[in-house]
């Protein structure tokens, strides 16, 4: 036995409980504490059931994923699933708290399976780019039928016990102590004679349309392949004997174990669990946030506002006009409708947070108790200044006051305070109640406490929130300007919009550059380009054409005209001629020629783009992490999840073929593609960026 199962015994049931925090992944040492458990179960005499528990706050949450990768240790968890479903012994799985992937196939292999209320069982490892290895998808089907084992399979999703129960998951859900409630339940099974029930020996399910549900998964999955594989794993189990079956899932696991996407995946788990997790932070408490004030209820203001009033924080908003204040609440109002729709929140829910939780006023005064502003007003330094000035007046000493400003130098923000140690910018993305990345911007004189707070206030919200320093465009704007000005290039010398666009979405991205822009507006970006156009450097090469289509009045989805077509009531648009037109214009004013360029080249210029800025922004020290980049992009910018991040793409592709192919690029354009010195640095001294991670980890 390893000291990470304890054994004990009760009259002839044989308790194994699994001891290891935080979560019971099931290590090596678990794997074997539980065979030698069972082997220990079956050998006393008058022995006639064993009990799986977990203690602590999970049965299993699954294999232990920080053995991914490393050779593999026996007892092996299918093997193991095999030997506990093969026991003689009638075996029964209590469980409560989480019991995912390998957790679920352990509870699976016993014969029978009690849940707690709160339980949670699913197979999540589509989001680590794998198949459940240990038996999930041989058992489940077999268990519930194909279609509901596959939606689980395929989706990854939590399934809460009520609806385990429903679905034939567990055979019984009960409140009380897991230990207690299992051994009655277990006693019962015995005193009624129940018989070993492995799901091994039961018919196999009917079948499905295979090819179909293949191609159904993989276009859902945009690109990622485990789900679609998944499918295959179920396929081999419908139609072939269990062992076959098992044999086939085991195959299908050990070639996704060795996939990028399995890597890009994992990369991303760890990391969305370490960027909040700051070296500078430890042992600095937050300051409290009960209430938050919001400064402007527009697209921002609103989003912010329903986040807050969402997480149970109580919200005073201010508005300029009577009018304006009215129409923050209709948009609060309106935000928090599709919450109740969605039935995140009651009637009488959002009765209070749009009544007695939320304050709209004009007057600055209703701030004077709030713990934390977040100031969502036009994007003019002079205004953020006025209303700064006003904030300094009125909040109370410690509050913190935050921007959520897009570009604005927040140096200069918190200068027009005079307590420039309680400001920070806290940049939320667009709509804020919805979208899962949060800026946290540290200026020169924030204080630590006010950053830590930046991330309660994040936490609370259920943010991703990532550090930032103070720049144009903090970490994701900036990238984002980079690769999208690597875009408008390829535009000019020959890959239409649509191209781009279609190569960057089969690449995995949610959306193209183009329809991001007719999405977020075209009004913005001709915004900039005038503002910039005084202070641009003469080789800069910035396109005129879409500037002729925002003078025609229109700015994308909104106006029903941008890059794309759109018709109402129609989701997405088609290619716009105007555009075409426009372009090629544009490209005999300039003497271009254009040129053909192929899925891969494309998706190459804008990749190396983004890495080569993301390692300046991390080397300026914008970012402190490589995986705060990927976090970034990940959470805000739509970038396919199972690559890992920008970053983590370049250590998958090779920092020496990224810095390759950016030095190639110079050749016809050295002033746009100027190697990042930390990437040349990396690359002589045969570095990663994860080698980066890990020492700022340690
Ligand atoms: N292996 C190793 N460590 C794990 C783990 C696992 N399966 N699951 C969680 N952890 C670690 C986390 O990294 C974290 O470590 P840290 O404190 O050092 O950062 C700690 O446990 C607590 O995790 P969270 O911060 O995520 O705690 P939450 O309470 O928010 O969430 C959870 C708990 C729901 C279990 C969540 O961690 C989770 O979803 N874990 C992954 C579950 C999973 O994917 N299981 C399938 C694994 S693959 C598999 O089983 C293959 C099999 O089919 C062969
Ligand atoms: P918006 O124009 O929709 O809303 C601004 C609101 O502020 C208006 O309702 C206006 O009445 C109000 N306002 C202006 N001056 C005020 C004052 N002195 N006191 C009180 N209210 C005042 O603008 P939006 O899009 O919400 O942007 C707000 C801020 O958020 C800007 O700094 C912007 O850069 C930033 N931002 C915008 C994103 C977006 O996608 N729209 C994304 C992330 C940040």
């Amino acid at each position: 036995m390893t000291d990470k199962i304890a054994y004990s015994r009760h009259d002839d049931i044989v308790v194994l409980r699994i001891q290891n925090p935080p979560v019971n992944a099931l290590s090596q040492a678990v794997r074997q504490g539980l065979a030698d458990g069972m082997d220990r179960a079956e050998a006393e005499d008058g022995v006639r059931a064993v009990m799986i528990v977990g203690e602590g706050r999970a049965f299993i949450a699954g294999a232990d994923i920080t053995e991914f990768g490393k050779p593999p240790m026996e007892p092996f968890l299918p093997d193991l699933c095999n030997r506990i479903e093969a026991s003689p012994l009638l075996v029964v799985a209590s469980m409560h708290g989480v019991s995912l992937g390998g957790g679920l196939e352990v509870a699976l292999s016993a014969h029978y399976r009690i849940a707690q209320p709160s339980a949670r069982v699913g197979l999540p490892e589509v989001h680590l780019g794998l198949i459940p290895g240990a038996g999930g998808t041989q058992r489940l089907p077999r268990l519930i039928g194909v279609e509901p084992a596959l939606d689980a399979i395929t989706t990854g999703r939590h399934i809460k016990a009520p609806q385990a129960l429903e679905m034939g998951i567990v055979d019984r859900v009960e409140e009380g102590d897991p230990q207690e409630v299992g051994l009655a339940y277990v006693r019962e099974l015995l005193d009624s004679g129940a018989e070993r029930r492995p799901i091994c020996e039961m018919p196999a399910p009917a079948p499905i349309d295979w090819d179909a549900a293949y191609e159904v998964t993989l276009k859902k999955g945009r690109g990622q392949i485990s789900p679609a594989e998944a499918v295959r794993a179920v396929q081999a189990g419908v139609e072939k004997p269990f062992e076959e079956g098992m044999k086939a899932e085991r195959r299908i696991f050990s070639e996704l174990m060795n996939t990028d996407q399995r890597q890009g995946m994992i990369h991303a788990f760890f990391s969305e669990r370490a960027v909040s997790n700051l070296p500078e932070l430890k042992g600095v408490e937050p300051r409290e946030l009960k209430a938050i004030g919001v400064i402007g209820g527009g697209t921002m203001g609103a989003g912010i506002a329903t986040a807050a009033l969402l997480s149970g924080s109580s919200v005073v908003l201010i508005e300029m006009k009577e009018e304006a204040a009215k129409a923050a609440h209709e948009r609060i109002s309106g935000n928090l409708q599709g919450a109740l729709k969605r039935g995140k929140i009651d009637q009488a829910k959002f009765d209070h947070l749009t009544g007695t939780a939320l304050t709209v006023s004009t007057e600055y005064d209703s701030l004077s108790d709030v713990d934390l502003v977040v100031e969502a007003v036009f994007e003019d330094m002079d205004v953020k200044k006025q209303v700064f000035g006003k904030l300094d007046a009125v909040c109370k000493p410690g509050c913190v006051l935050a921007s959520n400003t897009s570009y604005l130098d927040v140096n200069e923000i918190a200068a027009s305070t005079k307590r420039p140690e309680d400001v920070i910018g806290l940049h939320f993305f667009s709509p804020a109640h919805v979208m899962k990345l949060l800026e946290v911007v540290v200026a020169d004189k924030t204080a630590k406490d006010v950053v830590a707070t930046g991330f309660a206030l994040g936490k609370a919200l259920g943010k991703i929130s990532v550090r930032a320093g103070v720049c144009d465009g903090f970490i994701g704007n900036r990238i984002l300007a980079t690769y999208r000005t690597a875009a408008d290039h390829m535009v000019l010398d020959g890959a239409s919009p649509y191209k781009i666009d279609a190569a960057l979405e089969k690449f995995g991205f949610a959306m193209g550059p183009f329809a991001v822009a007719d999405l977020a507006g075209l009004d913005i970006g001709w915004a900039t380009r005038k503002r910039k156009a005084a202070t641009r450097h003469p080789e800069e090469r910035v396109p005129t054409y879409i500037d002729r289509l925002c003078e025609q009045g229109h700015f994308g989805q909104k106006t029903g005209q941008g890059y794309y077509l759109y018709e109402k009531g129609k989701r997405g648009g088609t290619p716009n001629p105007e555009i075409t037109r426009l372009i090629e214009e544009e490209q005999k004013e300039r003497g271009i020629t254009p040129r053909e360029f192929t899925e891969a080249e494309i998706v190459r210029r804008y990749m190396c783009a983004m890495v080569n800025e993301a390692a300046k922004v991390l080397e300026e020290g914008i970012a402190k992490r490589p995986l705060d980049i990927d976090m970034t992009l990940l959470f805000g910018y739509g970038f396919p999840r199972y690559w890992g991040g920008p970053m983590k793409w370049a250590d998958i592709q090779g920092l020496p073929n990224v810095l390759a192919a950016i030095e190639g690029f110079a050749e016809k354009d050295p002033w746009f593609w100027k190697p990042a010195p930390l990437l040349v640095d990396l690359v002589k001294t045969n570095r990663t960026f994860d080698d980066l991670n890990k020492e700022a980890a340690k």
